[in-house]
């Protein structure tokens, strides 16, 4: 009872120092984050500025108010910026983009040599002005650039909310260690009482039995002290993420657990061809992000295998070891026949999922037998799990949406496994998804997860309403968890990441280098200017669009012609379906009637390199171009704008971006465009290749130092520590005697 009480006293001063901090934390992070927000706003426009001074001294010595018009309109697009406009040397207002509000004015503007910023308030909302001055000749303008702050109240609200939370969980992290302490130390407490009595009755000691229970104490204790450390190492800023940092989470947060990642597509494929076997890296986002993390990891990779030359690489029980020249862990291969294929992979899976998920308009296709394959092949790689597995709590790492029913499975066979569960591409809304038949099914099958992570938070909002409109569950949108049948499942959004410092940037020859080479090889001349396209050949990437771009381009402005090559690098993929087919037709038509229409006999103003490219001879063209178009119709993230940066370490270059890629929320620093907007694209494309050496390395030295932070090994962590602090959890309710 005296440690009780001890408890008791350690645990009310606890919560007072808590508080006390919590209250002396709170208005200096308010201070903070104004003066941060503050000085963001006023670098971007700052930023803004130096990109479009040129310009709009341009339109203005040509007094063309539309050209400022549009120019304004691109800028405003923006989220942050509230509205753009040019305050005339005589007062008016000239430009102003659609959300200026009514009640500002010119007058207002503090008029100076040099750029100021004021604070003023409209209509309730605090908005910063930033002036800058603009000559033209011997006038002076101001261009007028207005942020509505309000998202600062809002951060500081939420950066408050989060440290009452972190306090509030602290103290409920303490309360918990301490009824259980308590709760384990009054059933010690009886359990001695009633040996002691027995003892006293039979005459025998139960000085073991003690020794038992004060070692489960200690463990607790242990396991209720390591549950935040995880945590707090993710929110690190300063940890660069690594394979060693990754390593070491592992051995520190998740001691001897086995890791096993389950996906359609195998990061090595073996191919026959005559005499020799080639391997191959597949073209996959999947693939780029996992390979690294399970290099650093070691396990087991289950994976179909697709090559030719697949069956007669693997040992006797399916396996090989990969990397083929330094091997790190085990690729178990699963077979899958042609039939099964048809229904599984280019059936349910890229005919039903892969269009329902993405907004790109080619319709769903659902079929019985589709579904009863891809039941049966998700069973098949469920067992293959249980097969590979050497504990009965594995870490199941269940990639995409060729496996939305494996989760549910693998937990039948495996109930103790911590199974995460990563949906590489967008989910829809709940009214698209009730289109697949088999919704209920599906999401129960995803729900068998310990964990299940989306790119964006938009796309767990968008499960959260899903399961809420078709699933009898328990939804808890604070702590983001669905219950469903007394399991629990966490939903959190995981942006993944490359690999960094990236492995294909190793040997890369200089920038220099590789733009000369890569003209000589596609017979280029020496000062062609080279914008770049690169994926699958897949209608959600906006290819097609992206060349009408260029199209465009070169029609309002024929000055690029013979000056600018559009490179189009597309790997084939899932050709066997028509919808694929012929968007390859289509694009080979349309780069025809392009090259047609502005080339001629020296000159080829779109390339269309309709093959597979290994990882160097991506960086190489990334490091060629001057220009990435990134213009996906839908995309979850889309790893290609990320890797275009990576390559730059030369901080050259622009990123024209699509913003309906979950990247675009990252890579704020990147051109964004709307890929269904030909003339905002031309028009991006244009400023890209026209976008001053500083402007381009400011940008892209924000991109960089973006990914870099936040990298694939990150993303890994950020999973494996919410696992590990599940796995803990679950292991102190199985200590206390409890279930969860
Ligand atoms: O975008 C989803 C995804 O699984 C990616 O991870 C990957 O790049 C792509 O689809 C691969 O498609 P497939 O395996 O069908 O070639």
């Amino acid at each position: 009872m005296q440690r009780t009480k001890t408890a008791l006293k350690y645990l009310g001063l606890g919560i007072a120092v808590t508080v006390m901090l919590g209250l002396a934390i709170a208005p200096f992070s308010k201070r903070l984050i104004e003066q941060w927000s503050r000085n963001d706003v006023e670098a971007r426009s700052r930023l803004v500025y130096n990109a479009v001074q040129s310009q709009i001294v341009a339109a203005m010595a040509d007094g063309d108010n539309v050209q400022l018009s549009l120019l304004f309109s691109a800028i405003a697009l923006d989220q942050r910026i509230l509205a753009v406009g040019l305050c005339a040397p005589q007062g008016g207002l000239i430009a102003p983009t659609k959300m200026m509000p009514a009640a500002f004015s010119c007058e207002k503007v503090a008029r100076s040599d040099a750029e100021s910023f004021s604070t003023i308030a409209i209509d309730g909302h605090r908005i910063m002005v930033g002036a800058f001055p603009v000559s033209s000749g011997t006038t002076r303008s101001y261009l007028v650039i207005l942020h509505d702050l309000s998202f600062i109240d809002k951060r500081s609200g939420e950066a408050r909310a989060f440290i009452i939370a972190v306090l509030f969980g602290v103290a409920v992290a303490m309360a918990g260690g301490a009824m259980i302490f308590v709760f384990v130390t009054l059933r010690g407490w009886m359990e001695s009482l009633r040996r002691a009595v027995e003892d006293v009755r039979t005459g025998t000691s139960s000085l073991a039995a003690t020794r038992d229970q004060s070692a489960i104490d200690v463990q607790i204790k242990k396991l209720l002290s390591e549950v935040e450390v995880g945590r707090s190492a993710i929110n690190a800023t300063q940890i660069e993420w690594s394979p060693t940092t990754l390593q070491q989470l592992l051995r520190d947060s998740l001691p001897e657990a086995e890791v096993l990642i389950v996906s359609n597509r195998e990061p090595y494929i073996h191919n026959r061809d005559g005499d020799t076997v080639s391997v191959q890296v597949p073209a996959s986002g999947l693939v780029s992000a996992l390979e690294p993390v399970i290099r650093a990891c070691g396990g087991t990779w289950i994976a179909h295998g697709s090559g030719s030359a697949d069956r007669e690489t693997v040992d006797r029980h399916d396996r090989i070891d990969v990397p083929p020249d330094r091997p790190a862990y085990s690729l178990r291969r699963i077979w899958i026949s042609d039939e099964e294929q048809e229904g599984f992979y280019y059936g349910f899976a890229n005919e039903g999922l892969w269009p329902l998920c993405h907004i790109a308009f080619v319709r769903p296709t659902f079929r019985e037998n589709d579904w009863r394959l891809y039941q049966a092949i998700n069973e098949r790689f469920a067992d293959a799990v249980v097969q590979e597995a050497k504990t009965d709590d594995p870490i199941v790492l269940v990639q995409d949406y060729h496996f939305a029913l494996a989760p549910r499975m693998i937990r039948n066979k495996l109930p103790k496994a911590t199974i995460i569960t990563f949906w590489h591409i967008p989910w829809p809304n709940a009214e698209t998804f009730s289109i697949c038949p088999w919704k209920e099914q599906i999401i129960d099958g995803m729900l068998g997860s310990t964990i299940l992570g989306f790119h964006t938070q938009f796309h767990c909002n968008n499960f959260f309403e899903t399961v809420d409109r078709f699933i009898e569950s328990r939804i808890d949108r604070e702590h983001a968890t669905v219950t469903l049948g007394g399991h629990e499942t966490m939903v959190r959004a995981y942006p993944i990441s490359i690999e960094w410092p990236p492995a294909a940037l190793e040997g890369q020859p200089p920038v220099e280098v590789c733009r000369a080479e890569v003209r000589a090889a596609l017979g280029l001349a020496p000062d062609t200017r080279i914008a770049v396209g690169i994926e699958r050949f897949d209608y959600t990437k906006g290819i097609l669009d992206r060349m009408r771009a260029v199209d465009d381009l070169l029609t309002r402005q024929p000055d690029w012609k013979g000056r600018l090559v559009f490179v189009q690098v597309a790997a084939p993929t899932r050709s066997k379906l028509s919808s694929y087919s012929s968007l390859q037709d289509d694009a080979v038509a349309l780069a025809d009637e392009i090259n047609a229409r502005h080339g001629s006999a020296d000159y080829t103003p779109i390339r269309l390199l309709i093959r597979h490219h290994g990882a160097a001879e991506v960086f190489k063209l990334f490091r060629a171009a001057d220009c990435c178009v990134v213009s996906s119709l839908h995309d979850g993230m889309n790893l290609v704008a990320k890797e275009f940066a990576a390559a730059r370490d030369d901080e050259r270059g622009v990123l024209v971006l699509s913003s309906f890629t979950g990247a675009s929320r990252e890579l704020a620093a990147a051109l964004i465009v709307n890929p269904y907007h030909l003339h905002e694209m031309a028009t991006a494309l244009d400023t890209a290749l026209r976008m001053p050496d500083r402007e381009q390395q400011e940008r892209m030295r924000a991109m960089r130092q973006q990914i870099r932070e936040w990298n694939v090994y990150r993303w890994a962590a950020r999973m494996l520590i919410d696992a590990a602090a599940s796995r803990r959890r679950q292991r102190i309710f199985d200590l206390a005697g409890g279930a969860r």
